[in-house]
């Protein structure tokens, strides 16, 4: 959460302005939009320019002014006070002698505020990170590496920083502990980020900084400059950005929801690609080595969060019915939260996550590796730190997502989960009967099916865009389709801010149901070939009986749903294991095009951010 973004090069006037507003700050905006701002050298003085809002707004706020470097700069996602100008970063100290910008959480920030309060210092904001720029401009005496270093001494909790110094005028000081920061090598200009894509179309190399690593950025310098917090120099590693260019882009899209919706054909083909023996098995590279602790597994645990948590719930049903092994699908945050979890012999765990960095799976993450339980990782962004803490795992391939409601990783995470679940039938050597050829051929045939749905998509419009007056839904299904329709009522709320619950088809009539009447639309997830298509009609007339509108996404061809509700939207018949994988395209572009009619930014809706890197 929080992005971070920084420069030290040539680059003067618009030239410059543009840079930061458009480039390095615009394209880690999707990590929080509360408010931006940025501190460079300006002549012999730090200047600081914030604004509330989204980084637009910083760039109304700087005007014509002429920004210096080297900068940084900073837009947010708050965690501690209003997302106002104060609060803003960079913060400052007492002095204006150093600005800091953070992401991250200082568990101590408290105690010591009351410290530098009781030493005269004055503080301007509520925020946690305006105690870091008081204690580096306390301990500021020479070099600005150790003052860094002997503030973050005192520090407990997350950071990933970067620091201006007036007296330093040719510097920028990073470190890192829980929130990336990269280092951007470009040709005779130098950038920092806490996500490389903020650079990437200036330079392919960078180097990453590891926890508990100091970093000084220097234009001239041999080599950066690396310690470690005990102040032994490490050695600097440059790596390729796998990303390319295009990938950063929308393209052809005006949002880049729209565009991941859209690529979910080709991100499926690419999650499955050679992935699929010619002779019908499945083959994971990344779990070759590991194939003992695999087959001695009696019980699996699969943690996430959001969305990744709905992949796992379908993951469950997988791993139970599939791999038929016990499985439990558990909130990140509500593992982490149990006092004493208690799991059986031989639990092996699966996390589940899009950016690699969600702190609550990281926190699931810490509880299970306390119990000794191996943990694998179904992970998309490549490298990040839940990928790096397990001990194997399966990437997503999805590509890059940057619509802060997650859409293709969905998907791609099902069809690990699919990939998986034979996989592990495989390794236990239960039968590989003609169901599971038909579940790896079906598989297969998926990325057709999601492009033939995406392709009518006016339709799905057509449908959605009356629903916009509503002001609940309820998403219904049952079995491997109750995710999915929490996973369409997450969707519809988190990108137009209308009241969506997901529900079980069922579960329904205990309760909820009370709610129903003629202005209370319910979407209804009823599949033909679904045993228990009979009693979900039951559950549909349930509701018209007491006035609520219902629009199902149903079976193509199915005549007897469709003289029943008010709207459907058809899709392919699949069997049942790969119904979350197409069930839930129409739903995303429901909520997309709802969002859209609303006037919602759909890329970038309000109170949230792509990456939960807070606990
Ligand atoms: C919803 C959404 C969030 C994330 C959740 C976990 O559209 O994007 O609910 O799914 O914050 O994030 P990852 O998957 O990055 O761990």
């Amino acid at each position: 959460m929080c992005g971070i973004a920084g420069y030290i090069g040539p680059r003067t006037g618009k030239d410059l302005r543009d840079l930061l507003i458009d480039e390095l700050l615009g394209r880690v905006e999707y990590r929080g939009y509360d408010s931006a701002g940025v501190a460079f050298v300006d002549g012999a003085n730090l200047s600081v320019v914030r604004a509330a809002g989204k980084v637009k707004e910083l760039g109304g706020a700087i005007g014509d002014r002429e920004i210096g470097t080297p900068f940084i700069a900073h837009t947010r996602w708050a965690t501690h006070g209003p997302a106002n100008e104060a609060n803003a970063h960079p913060q400052t100290s007492c002095r204006g002698h150093v600005a800091v910008v953070h992401n991250g959480v200082i568990d101590n920030w408290k105690a010591l505020r009351k410290a530098l309060e009781r030493r005269n210092h004055v503080f301007r904001s509520e925020t946690d990170t305006e105690v870091l720029a008081h204690l580096i401009g306390e301990y500021l005496n020479g070099d600005p590496l150790e003052a860094v270093r002997s503030a973050l001494s005192e520090v407990e909790g997350t950071f990933g920083i970067a620091v201006l110094f007036q007296d330093y005028p040719d510097l920028i000081v990073v470190a890192r502990r829980g929130s990336s920061i990269s280092i951007g090598l470009g040709d005779g200009e130098l950038f920092v980020a806490s996500d490389p894509r903020s650079f990437r179309s200036f330079t392919d190399r960078h180097v990453v900084l590891e926890d508990d690593q100091i970093a000084v950025v220097k234009l001239g310098q041999e080599e950066l400059l690396i310690q470690d917090i005990d102040q032994v120099p490490v050695s600097v590693k440059v790596e390729q950005i796998e990303l390319t260019v295009d990938e950063i882009e929308k393209g052809n899209h005006d949002t880049y929801m729209g565009k991941e919706i859209c690529q979910q054909p080709d991100s499926l083909a690419q999650t499955l690609g050679g992935r699929i023996t010619a002779d019908g098995r499945v083959k994971l590279g990344g779990l070759e080595d590991h194939l003992d602790a695999l087959r001695l597994a009696q019980y699996i645990i699969l943690t996430a969060a959001g969305t990744s948590f709905y992949a796992s719930m379908v993951g469950e049903i997988l791993f139970q019915e599939v791999s038929g092994l016990p499985a439990r699908a558990m909130n990140a945050s509500e593992l982490a939260g149990q006092k004493h979890p208690v799991f059986p012999e031989q639990t092996l765990a699966w996390a589940l996550s899009q950016s690699g960095v969600t702190t609550d799976t990281l926190c699931a993450m810490k509880i299970l590796a306390e119990m000794q339980i191996p943990t694998f990782g179904i992970c998309n962004a490549v490298g990040q730190d839940i990928a790096r803490t397990t001990q194997a795992g399966v990437y997503c391939r999805a590509g890059v997502e940057t619509g802060v409601a997650s859409t293709k990783a969905f998907t791609s995470q099902v069809a690990v989960l699919q990939l998986v679940s034979l996989y592990l039938r495989q390794l236990r050597g239960l039968p590989w009967d003609e169901g599971c050829q038909r579940h790896l051929s079906g598989l297969q045939a998926v990325p057709e099916i999601v492009r033939r749905i995406i392709d009518q998509r006016e339709v799905i419009q057509h449908i959605a865009e009356p629903y916009r007056f509503a002001t609940d839904f309820y998403f219904l299904g049952r079995g491997i389709l109750y995710p999915v329709a929490m996973e369409g009522a997450l969707k519809l709320k988190e990108v137009s801010y209308v009241h969506a619950e997901g529900y079980s088809m069922a579960g329904m009539k205990h309760g909820p149901i009370a709610l129903i009447e003629p202005r209370f639309p319910t979407i209804v997830l009823v599949p033909k070939n679904d045993e228990n298509y009979a009693h979900n009609l039951t559950n549909v007339q349930e509701i018209r009986a007491r006035g609520g509108p219902v629009i199902a996404i149903a079976t193509e061809g199915d005549e007897e749903i469709a003289d029943l509700v008010d709207d459907v939207i058809f899709v392919p018949k699949v069997m049942y294991y790969l119904m979350p994988l197409v069930y839930v395209i129409p739903l995303q572009l429901f909520a997309y095009y709802i969002a859209k009619k609303l006037g919602r930014n759909v890329d970038q809706p309000r109170h949230l951010a792509k990456a939960v890197t807070v606990g």
